[in-house]
């Protein structure tokens, strides 16, 4: 599937929106005009809860976005976001949003098991999608989700970002100058104690997987390679949680996560994640910034400094060089949050896109496989692949 569309076929495909408005004014509401008339993107928020706040900021101090709608399921968020970041419009579902003020793109940070029939409803308006992590629960559901954008000629992107950082670019520089050698394996890691504020996160649908392990499973399928097979070990410390939304709650998802990944050719990688970890080291002090990607060769190693969705460098150790230097401290205008502003710019100029769906897709088919397999005690294929490597 061609990742980004040109101007020419971003105007074709607005109008066909604007037609099928016409036709269908119910479903996609009053008629959609010229597309970006001032040069903008226009988007339609939903999902106003705790990351909206960084999100909106991004949004909404980008100058070729026009964020003119919100929605939430609970109108009082919608609401507060609206009067916060000065947007016009407001909705309490995704149906009235959808036949409300048009728009170009869809952002969608509901909760993870609202991403899927969301995604979903917005692709049949045809309407683009910026979707958080992941784009649905199931691969089939997933893949049914990018074969409806095709055929409607809009597209779905997924969170997250990571491949796009500059010190991504720089680790796959590195390992193709040949420095470290033949890549052997990876290790990442990535855990806090958990959300607080939303009962879902522990529900079946949720988990630390999908929520924080998603990152690693993105960085390391993006430096190393599509995975061939999948081993992967869970546990649940915590019966139940305390969260600010529904009180108490059973814990059903993955809070302790151990997953093996064979990316052929002999390279492997591993990704430790949970809701059960102490992070207070990584945030004491200021500048503090511990590892937590990790790529071994047969001739030098390399680490990541800070998460992988907000790197603070890159340190080296290789033959002759033993001592770890650090390199590539610059994020340049990258922002972990600025996912929906890169695809939106995509869609504006037809710059070609980093993030692809088809890489979203491969990453949910390996998280589920680490499901199946601390489910069942066996090892997982995959099915799924996607344009690798990622530079040309
Ligand atoms: N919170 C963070 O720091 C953070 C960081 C990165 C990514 N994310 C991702 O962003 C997404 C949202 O996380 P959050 O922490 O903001 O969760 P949250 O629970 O605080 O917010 C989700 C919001 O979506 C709304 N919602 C749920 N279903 C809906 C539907 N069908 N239609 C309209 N609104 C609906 C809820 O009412 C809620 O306000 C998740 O995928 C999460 O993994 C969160």
């Amino acid at each position: 599937m061609k990742q980004n569309i040109d101007r020419r076929q971003f105007i074709k495909n607005t109008a066909v929106l604007s037609t099928a408005a016409a036709a269908a004014p119910a479903l996609l509401g009053a008629e959609s005009s010229n597309p970006a008339p001032t040069g903008k993107i226009r988007i339609g928020y939903i999902g106003c809860g705790n990351v909206s706040g960084s999100y909106l900021p991004n949004l909404t101090s980008n100058p070729i976005i026009e964020v003119v709608s919100v929605c939430d399921i609970i109108p009082e968020r919608a609401k507060k976001r609206a009067q916060q970041f000065k947007v016009p419009n407001i909705y309490p579902n995704i149906e009235e949003q959808l036949a409300g003020v048009p728009f170009d793109l869809l952002v969608n940070t509901t909760s993870m098991p609202s991403h899927g029939p969301v995604n979903k409803k917005a692709l049949e308006a045809k309407r683009n999608v910026w979707s958080e992590k992941p784009m649905a629960l199931e691969v089939s559901f997933a893949s049914e989700l990018l074969a409806l954008a095709k055929r409607n000629g809009v597209h779905i992107w997924g969170s997250p970002t990571c491949v796009t950082s500059p010190q991504f670019k720089f680790m796959v520089d590195t390992m193709n100058s040949g420095k470290i050698g033949k890549v052997t394996a990876g290790h990442g890691t990535y855990g806090h104690g958990g959300p607080g504020w939303s009962g879902w996160f522990y529900q079946k649908g949720g988990g630390s997987l999908y929520d924080l392990g998603v990152y690693n499973v993105t960085t390391f399928t993006g430096l190393l390679g599509p995975v061939k097979e999948v081993v992967g070990m869970e546990t649940i410390i915590n019966p139940t949680r305390k969260v600010e939304d529904q009180g108490e709650v059973k814990v059903e998802a993955d809070e302790n996560t151990m997953l093996i990944m064979n990316h052929g050719n002999g390279v492997l990688s591993h990704v430790q994640t949970g809701f059960v970890y102490f992070d207070g080291e990584r945030l004491a002090g200021e500048g503090r910034q511990l590892y937590t990607i990790d790529v071994t060769g047969t001739k030098g190693t390399m680490h990541m400094q800070g998460w992988d969705w907000g790197p603070g460098g890159v340190d080296i150790a290789s033959q002759g060089e033993a001592v770890l230097e650090t390199f590539c401290k610059d994020p340049g205008k990258y922002n972990w949050v600025g996912g929906a502003s890169y695809v939106a710019e995509c869609l504006l100029t037809g710059k070609p896109s980093l993030i692809t769906p088809e890489h979203a897709l491969h990453v949910l088919e390996v998280m589920n496989a680490c499901h199946e397999s601390a489910r069942t005690g066996r090892k997982v294929n995959i099915e799924t692949t996607f344009k690798w490597p990622l530079f040309a």
